[in-house]
């Protein structure tokens, strides 16, 4: 073969190095020995193996700027991290952000070669200005300019040490992005985080028939606007229990429709994704593969098998 068929066969094969798979975990009462727990299940689960964790926030809950103790726990258990930042609190929330990136950094140095998967400035605080964000009281968000402030913030943090090269994005949901007046964000960043829904996508035909076809077209239109840079999944799933939300029922047979179809589909074609969630118990709707207990259970309330 000639060189420039060859470059076109090795791009149309899979990537050999295995994409980010793993769940989005929140930071609130949570602790060095909570999240290691959490990340045994996740890669001891029956049927898989999830081994990466995506975070909102850098900060250990109750602390100002102590690094999150996801990082020692990842770090104990071999999970990489999709680092995030709390972008919508205020200047002075973020320069915290910051100040525990940075702490993280000189804490645990080369340690944290390999283990982090990227760096997200925020997570859906465009969304949450939003008209339909708004509607559904998301709570308080920020508009892209600051985000794109933010990005220079984290880049210039990350210059110069062991995270220089990890790519620096922004999460939101598919709406976000495919907005034109976007433009200017997808310009600053490395990736693009989408969070989709189908269950929550009231004005469309979204009973869980749909769900699929839906969340796939949510991708699509996704990489439509993305300008050649990736697309990774932070957030989706289906819930076990919880509201009907237009023709969407929320049921553990629907939830495992939905992550046999969608999941596979994504673990399939080694596209990054962190799905919501591993463990919901007590929340309603409850998004959940295992139920309640801790550690958390590693038998998961529908088969994860693909
Ligand atoms: C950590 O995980 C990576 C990939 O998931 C694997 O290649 C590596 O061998 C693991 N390291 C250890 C110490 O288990
Ligand atoms: C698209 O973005 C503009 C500017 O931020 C905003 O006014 C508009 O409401 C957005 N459209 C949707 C459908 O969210
Ligand atoms: C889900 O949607 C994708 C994208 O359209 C399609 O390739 C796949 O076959 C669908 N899966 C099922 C089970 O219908």
């Amino acid at each position: 073969m000639r060189t420039s068929q060859l470059l076109a066969f090795a791009a149309a094969l899979p990537s050999t190095l295995a994409a980010y798979k793993g769940f989005n975990y929140g930071s609130s009462g949570q602790t060095e020995s909570t999240f290691e727990a959490a990340f045994t299940s996740a890669q001891d689960l029956v049927g898989t193996s999830f081994t990466s964790a995506r975070l909102y926030t850098m900060i250990q809950d109750t602390t100002t700027n102590t690094p999150i103790e996801a990082i020692p726990a990842a770090i104990a258990t071999n999970t990489t991290l999709l680092f995030g930042l709390w972008a919508s609190a205020g200047d002075a929330d973020f320069a915290n952000e910051l100040a525990a990136l940075s702490s993280a950094i000189s804490t645990y140095g080369s340690s944290l070669t390999d283990l982090v998967a990227g760096i997200s400035v925020g997570s859906e605080d465009i969304y949450r200005i939003t008209p339909i964000g708004v509607e559904s009281d998301a709570g308080t968000g920020v508009g892209p300019d600051v985000i794109i402030d933010y990005i220079g913030q984290v880049r210039s943090a990350i210059a110069g040490t062991v995270l220089a090269d990890v790519p620096v994005g922004h999460v939101d949901t598919y709406n976000v992005w495919t907005n034109s007046s976007q433009d200017a964000l997808i310009a600053a960043v490395d990736f693009l985080g989408v969070d989709a829904y189908p269950y929550y996508e009231t004005t469309k035909a979204n009973s869980i028939d749909n769900a699929n076809a839906t969340f796939w077209a949510d991708y699509s239109d996704t990489t439509a606007v993305s300008t050649d840079k990736p697309v990774w999944i932070t957030e989706t799933g289906w819930p076990v229990s919880g509201a009907t939300e237009n023709e969407a029922v929320a049921s553990v047979d629907n939830a495992q429709t939905y992550f046999s179809e969608v999941g596979c589909l994504a673990f399939a074609d080694d596209i990054n994704i962190w799905w919501y969630t591993l463990q919901d118990a007590g929340s309603s709707p409850s998004f959940g593969v295992v139920g309640a207990g801790s550690p958390p259970p590693t038998t998961p309330l529908y088969s994860l098998s693909c």
